[in-house]
């Protein structure tokens, strides 16, 4: 059985972001908190959001207080501003961070009064909230990566605990503008592709992968692979950034439904106790996940070896050719080693009980255990020099 979602429209194109305040008028939006980051304050493009909705006669007001990996505390920040202001939607523009804050503040505004924050942020499966709904939220990504305005997650950090939690909530619309990608820095666009990637081959190898999710992974993959070296390259390249975000946004939807799972819960070990970006962790955990995969499933690999064009002449050496192929491919944009950000091999492995503990490993068509997860982290560190 697959189950396929259409989440929000997606309104995709250069200079699309024009448009916001169109779309934001078709959704009902009186009053809206525009919710960034200092950084992307700069850039100027919160301005262009801001003046699309002031032409349309929506009334603007302005967060920029999101920080990395989203804490809860920006959160409840936003949310006090929102309610305090009389906001009846909620725009995100940004990277991930960004965008989850927005969708936290959206969620969490409309239920602060009977709700805290660390209830609404640890999701338990087995025992849902009943929340009302949330503000209506337009998601801006400023990034090729997250996938976040296309996914019903909002990755949020406990900054009790530094664990990084998820709440359902989801975007009304997103708008994806090749063009507010142009420019980005190469590291960043290095990074934020292989999360990218990372959604894609998590969905691969999903334990519930379903045709829908694996036909927008494998295209994702090859644009990523022919168009990531481009735009770390020449970072005003234009093809290379509309290729990227059809790249970024099809592995969101694609991740919506075939979820992410062992590589997520590595790079989240290694993000939330060695305080990494998350789009190095999932860069580098990526070789393990498939060495581990394609040597029990090798036939999910077929394609992803074809897009590396390699030659492949058994089974057997899929695995380590096409995990070694992911790390050239790495050293190729510029992913820096565990070693080179001056983590020792004991600090790496040190993260293996937090990844443990994350139940999303368990997603992964390859059951694993504390030795397996060793085995996984330990050649992060000792494979990629
Ligand atoms: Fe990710």
């Amino acid at each position: 059985m697959s189950r396929y979602s259409q989440l929000c429209p997606v309104y995709f194109g250069p200079g699309e972001v024009n448009n916001t305040g169109a779309i934001a008028k078709e959704l009902g939006m009186t009053h809206v908190l525009l919710v960034t980051e200092k950084a992307i304050a700069e850039t100027g493009i919160p301005e262009r959001v801001m003046d699309s909705l002031l032409q349309s006669g929506i009334k603007v007001s302005i967060y920029d207080g999101v920080k990395m990996d989203a804490p809860d505390t920006t959160v409840m920040e936003g949310a006090q501003l929102a309610e305090s202001i009389g906001a009846d939607a909620v725009i995100g523009c940004g990277g991930g961070s960004s965008l989850d804050t927005a969708k936290g503040i959206a969620l969490y505004v409309t239920n602060k009064k009977n709700v805290t924050i660390k209830k609404m942020i640890h999701f338990d499966p087995a025992n849902p909230l009943i929340l009302a709904p949330a503000l209506k939220t337009i998601m801006i990504p400023t990034t090729s990566g997250t996938g976040s305005e296309s996914t019903f997650v909002a990755v949020i950090t406990d900054t009790e605990t530094h664990q990084k939690c998820g709440c359902i909530v989801w975007a009304n619309a997103a708008i994806v503008d090749p063009d507010l990608t142009l420019g980005l820095g190469k590291t960043i666009t290095a990074y934020t592709g292989m999360d990218a990637f990372s959604h894609c081959n998590e969905c691969l190898c999903n334990v519930m992968p379903n045709p829908h999710s694996d036909t927008l992974a494998l295209s994702s993959m090859e644009r990523i692979y022919k168009w990531l070296p481009v735009a770390v390259d020449d970072p005003n390249c234009k093809e290379a950034r509309y290729n990227l975000a059809i790249a970024s946004n099809f592995a969101g939807i694609a991740f919506q439904d075939s979820q992410v799972n062992v590589g997520h819960a590595m790079a989240h070990a290694l993000g939330a106790r060695l305080h990494i970006p998350h789009g190095i962790g999932c860069a580098l955990v990526t070789p393990s996940v498939i060495e581990l995969v394609a040597a029990a499933r090798p036939e999910i690999y077929g394609k992803v070896a074809e897009i590396f064009e390699l030659e492949i002449s058994s089974v057997e050496e899929l695995p380590t050719k096409l995990a070694d192929a992911v790390r050239s491919f790495n050293r190729r944009i510029g992913i820096p080693s565990m070693k080179d950000l001056g983590f020792t091999r004991e600090q790496v492995l040190s993260t293996v009980t937090y990844a443990l503990g994350e139940m999303m490993r368990m997603g992964c068509i390859v059951p694993q255990d504390e030795a397996v997860l060793t085995d996984m982290m330990a050649k992060v560190y000792d494979n990629y020099q």
